[in-house]
């Protein structure tokens, strides 16, 4: 891959950090994150280095779905304030060079939105064509065999019209019809209204699946069905990633490039062999379409060195590379990895080519909080139960200090915090080696050096345990080595190199002796070449 022109936007050079505000900090003691909380922690988004912050919705919303279920997308829901607030940490924000990007849903509103609403009330009304709506099949039951996500039919009947109506997710986040032009249009204008307020861009919620077939016709079963969840079941080909899709990213994307740079990032197929098609060839698409394939990796160095590969080989010549190690939809990789190898993870993060997405809590190597049954929210777990499926142990709200409110909440928090108190953002501010002070220096590194946010990238052979590659700008020459064993491991370069980095914060800009070093478990190593 070449570098990129020395005309970069923002977004390639940017670290981005997403928030679910209803768990990064309250104000009022409700138990719930707010936008006065949020205000209240811009001073450590500007210590840990992010340039940017994408927060889930934060629209009105009966909050069934963690708030993707919109009831009004163009105002603020009253638990986390109001739309003056919201201007106040936008302008805030900025002062601190800090850029925010909100979570666009343009698939499906909650049901009681107005648009909804009207058209559930008649075959006639004005938005009678607004969702996707269709006759009973003969024997009078759902259309056709499409499932929702959260389980069960994804069909729900209305008495009022006679008719059933779509919907991907929950019954109460029917699907909006895509093929509607005023649907379009209307999308556009809550667009408009965030844009014009000074966001600076938004992530699109699942993209991939904004048109379903015409014809309606069923998907087949999934020959790997087997002990998969009911959802899981089918092959979605007729509801997923469908052609006409593209055309209505490429109408979102045309929106956001009437305002000069703001960024499209957004959730797409999940396959990375799906990925590319979401950049867009000669009608631009999405900038960053959302890569989480270092989650699915296998955690070993010839893995990780494929995950790497098949990426960037996967991704259009022109296309901006992004990596995401976190989410609020994703299990904590700490969980997966151990707490030694999230360090290593941090360094592979702010190192590789590309746009680095990490989620509140990542960055003190925070693992899955244990939810007890009667604490569960998250509704994919409770219409789905026995498949693991839970989202709310990495939705725990921010652990800020060691204690019961986690420094978050002087009240009852929403979803349980870890019952020990650790890890916690006080107590590894005060360490010079926490994860915390490693992702501060590795973001802050990664800032002096445009070679790594914005050089070429060269693998090289992986082996022995150790991922390595090389970064490249102009004469600039960067080696990054990871040992992802708990062993010591031995690794080889050419040229005369400086220690910029190690994992442990222990060694520091000193110059190498020889063109080897002797990493230690869990250790991984940036050198930068010094010019022959
Ligand atoms: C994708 C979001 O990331 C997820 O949290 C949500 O449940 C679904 N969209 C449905 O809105």
């Amino acid at each position: 891959m070449s570098g990129f022109s020395d005309e970069a936007a923002w977004w390639q050079s940017a670290v981005i950090y997403e928030i679910a505000l209803i768990s990064f900090q309250d104000s009022n003691g409700d138990g719930k994150g707010d936008l006065t909380g949020l205000m209240s922690r811009i001073d450590y988004l500007k210590w840990l280095g992010v340039d940017a912050v994408w927060l889930t919705p934060i629209y009105k919303s009966p909050f069934r779905d963690l708030g993707y279920d919109i009831s009004d997308y163009c105002s603020i829901d009253p638990t986390f304030g109001s739309l003056d607030e919201f201007d106040h940490v936008l302008k805030a924000l900025h002062a601190a060079d800090i850029r925010l990007i909100l979570d666009l849903v343009p698939n499906h509103t909650a049901n009681d939105h107005a648009w909804f609403i009207e058209s559930s009330s008649s075959r006639n009304s004005a938005k009678a064509d607004w969702y996707i709506w269709a006759d009973p099949a003969e024997n009078g039951g759902p259309p056709n065999n499409w499932r929702s996500r959260f389980g069960g039919t994804g069909w729900e009947w209305c008495e009022a019209r006679r008719q059933y109506y779509y919907h991907s997710f929950l019954v109460e986040q029917p699907d909006l019809n895509w093929r509607n032009p005023q649907v379009r249009a209307a999308i556009a204008d809550v667009m408009r209204f965030w844009l014009d307020r000074g966001v600076d861009g938004f992530r699109v919620d699942a993209s991939a699946v904004l048109i379903k077939d015409q014809l309606l016709r069923d998907n087949p079963p999934n020959p790997q069905a087997k002990d998969k969840p009911p959802p899981q079941r089918q092959t979605p080909v007729f509801t997923d990633d469908r052609p006409e899709t593209m055309d209505c990213i490429e109408f979102i994307r045309e929106v956001i490039d009437s305002y000069p740079g703001r960024v499209l990032c957004g959730e797409v197929q999940g396959k990375i062999d799906r990925i590319g098609h979401f950049y867009g060839n000669d009608r631009p698409r999405l900038h960053l379409p959302l890569n989480f394939a270092l989650l699915d990796s296998q955690w070993d160095a010839l893995s990780l060195q494929a995950t790497i590969d098949a990426y960037l080989n996967a991704i259009p010549e022109h296309a901006w590379p992004v990596w995401v190690v976190g989410g609020h939809d994703k299990q904590r990789i700490a969980s997966k990895i151990g707490k030694a190898q999230m360090r290593v993870l941090a360094m592979l993060l702010m190192t590789l080519p590309g746009t680095p997405f990490f989620f509140m809590g990542d960055e003190i190597g925070r693992k899955r909080v244990p939810i007890p049954s009667d604490r569960v929210h998250d509704p994919f777990e409770k219409l789905v139960p026995g498949f693991g499926l839970c989202r709310d142990p990495e939705r725990a709200p921010m652990r800020w200090d060691g204690s019961a409110g986690g420094g978050f909440t002087n009240g009852d928090p929403w979803l349980p915090l870890e019952p020990g108190g650790t890890p916690n953002v006080a107590e590894q501010q005060r360490s010079e080696r926490s994860v915390l002070a490693l992702f501060r220096a590795l973001i802050m590194l990664r800032h002096e050096h445009a070679c790594l946010s914005q050089g070429g990238y060269e693998p090289l052979r992986s082996h022995n345990d150790v991922l390595a590659y090389r970064r490249t700008k102009g004469g600039a020459q960067i080696l990054v080595a990871l040992n992802v064993a708990t062993e010591p491991r031995k690794w080889h370069w050419l040229g005369r190199g400086r220690l910029l980095m190690s994992t442990h914060l222990d060694r520091r800009s000193e110059t190498l002796p020889e063109a080897s070093i002797l990493l230690r478990g869990n250790e991984g190593v940036i050198i930068a070449l010094e010019a022959r």
